[in-house]
């Protein structure tokens, strides 16, 4: 009972750390789902566990065929594919949100252009789109499986002439 009690002692005061911080210190620092200023949501919204810590052994392949049929009816991604309801998914790991010039995106991904679409934006916006960017005119429910968005994520990855660096 001490240890139990001990133990649950030690987690709340890593989450009132972690809300100071605007980080969940209890968790892997790739390990938070960020909402639309940018910061940490604490807690994550139901259901949600970070897909980030599985990118660099996840199944690419997998992520190809998913990206084809899900995302494909709304984007390009290739090179210079161009603009159809969404905008052009080429080399999105580490660009900027909104980058697509002559794209008319939503004031919410707009009010984000200066943060990079990093792995744990791209894990927090397609599990739950709404919640990482309220106001969103991508009409996705979000991919809630976690190994699905892994695959995803890797696959957008290789989206590039220079593929960002695994994350750890
Ligand atoms: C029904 C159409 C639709 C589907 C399906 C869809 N998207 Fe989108 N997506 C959009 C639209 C529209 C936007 C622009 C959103 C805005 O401006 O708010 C967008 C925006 C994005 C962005 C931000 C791009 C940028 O330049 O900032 C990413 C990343 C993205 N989508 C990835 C995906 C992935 C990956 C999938 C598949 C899992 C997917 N989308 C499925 C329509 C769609």
């Amino acid at each position: 009972m001490q240890v139990y009690r001990l133990a649950n002692a030690a987690a709340l005061a890593a989450v009132v750390v972690g809300m100071t911080l605007g980080i969940g210190v209890a968790q892997a620092k790739t390990d938070y789902f960020i909402k639309d200023n940018g910061k940490a949501m604490i807690p994550p919204p139901a259901g949600w566990t970070s897909a980030v810590p599985l990118i660099a052994k996840a199944n690419v392949e997998k992520g190809n065929s998913y990206a084809q049929s899900v995302c494909g009816a709304c984007h390009t991604m290739t090179k210079d594919g161009g603009t159809r309801f969404g905008p052009n998914l080429w080399n999105i790991v580490d660009r900027p949100h909104a980058h697509v010039t002559n794209f008319n995106y939503s004031t919410a991904i707009k009010n984000m252009q200066m943060r990079p679409w990093s792995y744990q934006e791209l894990d927090s916006f397609l599990f739950a789109p709404q919640i990482h960017a309220p106001g969103t005119r991508m009409p996705f429910a979000g991919i809630k499986d976690t190994q699905t968005r892994a695959d995803v994520i890797a696959y957008l990855r290789t989206l590039s002439d220079h593929p960002k660096p695994l994350p750890k």
